[in-house]
């Protein structure tokens, strides 16, 4: 069996394959790491044929959609997720097959509707519903306390005691226990009566998980995350530094257009010399007006540098293939303490 662990922060994913037949899955993948799983599936010998979710994540950005995009292969998720880009549904009892492996689905609602646990040989993933010493909580969309009980001590606590538990979180390192020690020292498996368990998964007060609204928004949809619209732009745009701007300014070069896509206000209160106002808001509409040239050099510049180098892509994707984005912000610029003009001229 092939088999990596991937650890993002406290969240794990998997890279799980058949090594006679060079085929594997991936199993909780998360967005700032597809370059790392693509290195390794190749550096295994192994051709990445299913990307699965164990359940809808709040707390992380899924890969799985992109992912899916790149390699054109399927998104399996339990057949309760609500995500309208998932290619393969599964049920209840049903079976991946990954050339001499079996990844059998356990439908483990709880801390989401559509949870699932897989198990694969000696081992089980059991994405949120069963952690190292802990369990998913059932405070967020979906979650279900009864739902958690009847999983963990109808379900996965029957399953074979020497099975290894493969989470989907771990917070303090831990890569596996096994279901034996979870039913021995898991403190949240210590109250094995349905109501108290309730009882106590209603009385957690856990805080929100950070990005939970984008990270809900995203996973459930498939759309962008703000990251990922940022990080294509980027890849989309060359840049110019402060300071090879600042003696570009300061030559006067006739060729160059600085255009500060900040609101008027912001413009007002201090720019580079020479620089045009078009907000950011208005390019689309403006452009043709403000900028007839497409062969002219332009570099945009905002702020902090973000919103600049969306502009830049989105002049590149109109024809102006000279446009480019300044490698910092206006903030940047008078923290240096490079030249300032005020008011309405450039
Ligand atoms: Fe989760």
């Amino acid at each position: 069996m092939v088999f990596e662990q991937i650890a993002t922060g406290g969240c794990q994913s998997y890279l799980i394959g058949c090594d006679k037949t060079c085929v594997a899955a991936l199993i909780d993948p998360e967005l700032s790491q597809i370059d790392h799983y693509l290195a390794l599936a190749t550096r295994d010998g192994v051709r990445i044929r299913y990307l699965i979710d164990t359940h809808t994540h709040a707390d992380h950005f899924s890969a799985t959609k992109e992912l899916a995009r790149q390699l054109d292969v399927p998104v399996v998720m339990h057949r309760a997720s609500p995500a309208p880009f998932v290619d393969m549904r599964i049920g209840d009892g049903e079976m991946v097959v990954l050339g001499k492996l079996r990844l059998q689905a356990l439908h483990t609602p709880g801390h989401t509707a559509d949870s699932m646990c897989l198990r694969v040989e000696d081992r089980v993933f059991t994405g949120d519903t069963l952690l190292i010493g802990g369990t998913g909580r059932t405070d967020l969309p979906s979650g279900n306390p009864e739902a958690l009980y009847d999983s963990l001590f109808n379900r996965l606590l029957h399953l074979d005691p020497a099975l290894q538990v493969y989470p989907a979180h771990d917070y303090k390192g831990r890569s596996h226990s096994t279901i034996a020690d979870e039913i021995a020292t898991n403190p949240r498996l210590q109250k094995r009566d349905r109501g108290e368990f309730v009882e106590m998964m209603r009385s957690l007060n856990l805080t929100m998980p950070t990005h939970i609204t984008e990270a809900l928004r995203t996973n459930m949809s498939g759309g962008k995350t703000v990251a990922s619209l940022l990080a294509e732009a980027t890849s989309a745009v060359p840049f110019m530094s402060l300071g090879e701007l600042r003696s570009r300014v300061e030559a006067a070069e006739d060729d160059l257009i600085v255009l500060d896509v900040r609101e008027r206000d912001a413009y007002e209160g201090g720019h580079i010399p020479g620089a045009r106002l078009l907000p950011r808001g208005q390019l689309e509409l403006r452009v043709n007006q403000d900028l007839p040239d497409p062969t002219r050099r332009i570099l945009a510049c905002c702020e902090l540098g973000y919103i600049s180098t969306l502009a830049a892509a989105t002049l590149r994707s109109m024809g102006f293939t000279r446009a480019v984005a300044l490698d910092g912000g206006m903030k940047a610029w008078r923290e240096v303490g490079y030249p300032l003009n005020t008011g309405k001229e450039p």
